[in-house]
């Protein structure tokens, strides 16, 4: 792993890398996010296009955010996440400028950036520059 990127002046540290699984599984079950399990998991903090979280100074994971992505054009935000204990302190913010830097540094011109926003998560996007796409798209899914 790279050492990490401080990130302010406090005791918080950014890595510009994946969680591991079990922190993975953690983050997204505290946060309130739908749980995943561990073979879930090992994939998504594999293979994703971009991917940070944040340690405490005890060494915990206690934030995360990765893109999905082709690379060229099209690139999803995911898994934007903060332990509650953690929350309101900036790290989601943090988490989310770090994201959009990788896109601005790595991607071509033209970048089409998607998230699904629940609730908690929207004033930060929207404080970001993300908008709204109803009516003229709406965000669906499918559950297998
Ligand atoms: C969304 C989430 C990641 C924000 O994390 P965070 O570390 O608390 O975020 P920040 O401290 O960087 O705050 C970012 C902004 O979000 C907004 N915000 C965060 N928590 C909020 C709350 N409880 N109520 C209202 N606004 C809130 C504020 O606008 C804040 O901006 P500010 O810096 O001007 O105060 C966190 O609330 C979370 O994990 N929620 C549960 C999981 C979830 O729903 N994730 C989004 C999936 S789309």
């Amino acid at each position: 792993m790279r050492a990490g990127i401080p990130a302010g002046g406090d005791a918080y540290v950014l890595h510009p890398t994946a969680p591991s699984v079990e922190e993975y599984v953690r983050l997204r079950a505290v946060s309130g996010l739908s749980p995943r399990t561990p073979e879930q998991a090992g994939p998504a903090v594999a293979n994703s296009w971009a991917f940070c979280h944040v340690r405490d100074a005890a060494g915990q994971a206690v934030a995360m955010g990765r893109i999905l992505g082709d690379g060229g054009w099209y690139f999803h935000v995911a898994d934007i996440a903060t332990d509650p204990a953690h929350q309101r302190r900036g790290l989601g913010r943090r988490v989310m400028t770090w994201l959009l830097a990788q896109v601005d540094e790595r991607a071509p011109a033209d970048p089409y950036v998607t998230l699904m926003a629940d609730e908690p998560g929207r004033p930060l996007y929207r404080s970001l520059g993300f908008v709204e796409t109803a009516p003229h798209s709406l965000g669906m899914v499918l559950r297998r």
